[in-house]
């Protein structure tokens, strides 16, 4: 009872500075981020553009049951869609796990190390998934990991770990919530009331954050139901420099009429296409996330002890060169187990990334993408005068691609370059079936070659 006392009373305080916020921001301000200019926008979000290769790390007590984390628990998601038939730890289980959980082989600064062998830019770590499980020390529940074994503060030693390393960190927060029994009540601000204090303590304690990564409402809920621009208040108020994708709040269900709120509130900094690869965007930033573990018909986001296989190197190489040749970041997930590892087919598919990522990093790292578009065939990148090529298709020993105005005046295999278009050539046994990086370097910028800001298209690049 005393304890509940508290709480309330924390949640209470903590709202209070975000709570007057709204009601500036209401009055007549701008939304918060949405007032700023785009090229301040693009500076606060050169380090996220340039990244390009990031690590996605889903990891909660569900790691014991070995089973889709949140999603396994068998029943009630309240306000959800009973979306996947994952419905397979009973609830009086999942929700015992934790008093179990003791991740003693957790190593902060191994998983960062790991991280940086993969050549990965950024970290972004699920703080609380949509189960409720609170990653950190807390003071707004008990559903913690300070209430397992292990007692440990895993986000702050990760975001010690990341800060020590140069890495950027960035942090998973679910705004569902299947644990929290105010969730979803009434208009939902009491919810958010805790909401916010959580996301004080994440944004207060642990240094620099550099992305908030949302993720989940439950379908038809609206942008005043999370109170969002008062969310994003507060969070501009703590990190105005962090990056925050678009799914704080609703934009993704269809009849989202509500043009009266912010729309920044729903786009974000970036968009999340999720386990898709293969578009080209260039005018607004964007970030897939997949999955390093391949469960038919399912997610395996998370740790899973069930059919599951890690997805061979060629694919992990061609999802990066993919993304990146379609101007957008990667961010690769792995999950660890219950004993707090990163499985040894993961952690080895990263380091095997990291090699190729040693010779190949600069065609991606700082690179955007184009001038030619991608396809099946590949696609490029560039930076400055140089051009990338990541060619994952060929026409037995030849790629032809449209024409380019500069002269290419020095490539690393043999060329043929007319007014009608490139032919390259590459003996089929000089072919890497992870995709060959091919740079050519031409007399003018490679921006210059883009019509109109977008990617050459005709003719359409083909294999012969
Ligand atoms: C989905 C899933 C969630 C996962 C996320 C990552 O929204 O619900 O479990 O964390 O994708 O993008």
């Amino acid at each position: 009872m005393k304890n509940h006392i508290l709480r309330a009373l924390l949640i209470f305080f903590l709202a209070l500075p975000s709570t007057n916020l709204l009601a500036q921001t209401t009055a007549a301000s701008p939304p918060p981020f949405a007032a700023e200019t785009d090229a301040a926008r693009a500076a606060r979000m050169k380090w996220w553009t340039e990244a390009r290769f990031g690590m996605f790390i889903h990891w909660d007590m569900s790691s014991i049951a070995g089973t889709e984390i949140s999603w396994s628990r068998q029943s009630a998601r309240p306000l959800d869609v009973d979306k996947s038939p994952a419905g397979y730890v009973e609830d009086p289980v999942y929700d015992h796990l934790y008093e179990r959980f003791n991740p003693t082989h957790f190593n902060a600064k191994e998983w960062v190390r790991l991280a940086q062998a993969a050549g990965m830019k950024y970290i972004v770590f699920t703080a609380k998934h949509h189960g409720g499980f609170c990653m950190w020390d807390t003071k707004l529940t008990d559903y913690s990991i300070m209430h397992t074994p292990f007692k440990r503060d895993v986000v702050k030693e990760l975001a010690e770990a990341c800060h020590q390393a140069g890495m950027r960190f960035g942090l998973y927060y679910s705004p569902r919530d299947w644990h929290q029994p105010d969730y979803g009540v009434g208009d939902n601000a009491k919810y958010t009331a805790y909401m916010k204090g959580q996301l004080t303590e994440l944004l207060t304690q642990y240094g620099k954050i550099d992305c908030l990564w949302f993720d989940g409402f439950g379908a038809g809920d609206s942008i005043p139901f999370w109170h969002a621009d008062e969310m994003l208040a507060l969070i501009q108020k703590l990190q105005p420099q962090v990056i925050i994708n678009n799914r704080l709040a609703n934009i993704w269900f269809p009849g989202n009429t509500n043009t009266t709120i912010s729309a920044y509130s729903s786009l974000g900094d970036h968009d999340t296409p999720e386990g898709t690869v293969g578009s080209f965007q260039n005018n607004r930033p964007w970030e897939t996330c997949h999955m390093i573990i391949h469960t038919p018909g399912g997610y395996a986001w998370s740790y899973r002890s069930d059919q599951n296989f890690i997805r061979p190197l060629d694919e992990c190489i061609q999802m990066l060169a993919s993304c990146a040749t379609g101007d957008g970041n990667l961010l690769l997930d792995v999950g660890p187990n219950a004993l707090g590892e990163i499985p040894a087919d993961q952690a080895g598919r990263l380091r095997e990334m990291g090699e190729w990522m040693r010779k190949h990093g600069e065609s991606i790292c700082g690179t955007r993408g184009g001038p030619f578009h991608n396809g099946a065939w590949g696609g490029s990148t560039y930076k400055d005068n140089l051009v990338y090529l990541h060619v994952f298709q060929w026409g037995g020993d030849r790629l032809v691609l449209p024409p380019l105005k500069a002269k290419i005046v020095k490539c690393s295999i043999a060329f043929k370059q007319t007014a009608d278009g490139i032919t390259l050539t590459l003996p089929v046994s000089q072919q890497d079936k992870s995709g060959t990086v091919i740079e050519l370097t031409l007399s003018g910028s490679a921006a210059d070659e883009m019509r109109r800001g977008q990617p050459l298209k005709g003719p359409a690049p083909k294999t012969l």
